[in-house]
């Protein structure tokens, strides 16, 4: 169970260029929720997973994992049990490194720095689960990373953010820098490997495509001025579309769901 109660986050605080990032956030997750969370430009979302993930301290509030106070462990404590991916498939990898040698890296976290080189029976192993990706990647386990096409390379960090078995998975836009055609097969793969573990893990996944967010995971909430104000799962959720968001967000903020994206799209 992730539990995160009224955890607040300023940034710049007492300037005047005070921003209130996440005001009070409440959130229940039980294990095998797959969460999606949408919300428009600067709503928060990004801030929660960097508080989550230890990369940003709150000002205020806490987060438990499985009972265990988290709120300011540090971010390398963290890593042994949240995997990430973040929007950029640059950030995911090391590009002077191979396929096989990031692979290694990954497993590394779930061994806790058991210090091995890559003997046959890894090899193995990272061939049978690339070419479950089925990218033909496990062709060349000794192709460096950096040669690898932003699709490829996201395909991959999907991979080493799971197979070592964190306890949270954490996806922030990882579709969203990718062509249409990329960006489909990155979430069919997002969805094949949290199905693999899906009673023992926990997924947010922010989204900026609303469609996405109803197709995808077992819950949605959606976040604005730092607040989870809908959250909706189960059979509700099965019946809802994109409208009835837009028209929930007019609703509770009195105001039109503006975002670039949406603009743009
Ligand atoms: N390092 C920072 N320094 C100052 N302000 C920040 C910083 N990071 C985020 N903010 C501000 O905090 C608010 C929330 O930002 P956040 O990145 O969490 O939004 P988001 O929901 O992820 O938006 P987007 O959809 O654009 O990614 C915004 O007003 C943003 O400008
Ligand atoms: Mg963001």
């Amino acid at each position: 169970m992730l539990l995160i109660k009224s955890l607040t986050k300023y940034f710049s605080k007492n300037t005047p260029h005070q921003v209130l990032a996440l005001h009070n956030f409440n959130l229940k997750v039980k294990k095998g929720d797959f969460i999606t969370i949408i919300g428009s430009n600067g709503a928060g979302k990004s801030t929660l997973l960097n508080l989550i993930a230890g990369t940003l301290l709150p000002d205020y509030g806490e987060i438990r994992l499985d009972g265990e106070m988290i709120t300011y462990q540090p971010e390398y404590k963290r890593a042994y049990w949240i995997g990430r991916v973040f929007q950029n498939p640059l950030l995911g990898t090391a590009p002077y490194m191979s396929i096989e040698e990031n692979l290694a890296l990954s497993l590394k976290r779930e061994k806790r720095g058991l210090r091995k080189g890559i003997n046959q029976e890894m090899r193995e192993y990272f061939r049978q689960r690339l070419s479950e990706l089925g990218l033909g990647l496990e062709k060349d386990l000794n192709k460096k990373a950096g040669l690898l096409s932003g699709g490829e390379r996201q395909a991959m960090t999907m991979l080493m953010a799971t197979m070592f078995k964190p306890k949270v998975l954490l996806l922030d836009e990882h579709t969203a820098a990718l062509d249409p055609e990329s960006s489909k097969k990155i979430l069919k793969i997002t969805e094949e490997l949290v199905e693999e573990r899906k009673n023992d893990l926990i997924t947010l996944m922010v989204t900026h495509n609303m469609k996405q967010a109803l197709e995808v995971g077992n819950r949605t909430i959606m976040m604005d001025r730092g607040q989870n104000i809908f959250d909706i799962q189960g059979e509700e959720r099965n019946k809802i579309d994109v409208n009835f968001l837009l028209q929930q967000f007019s609703k509770l903020r009195n105001q039109e769901y503006i975002e670039d994206r949406l603009v743009l799209d």
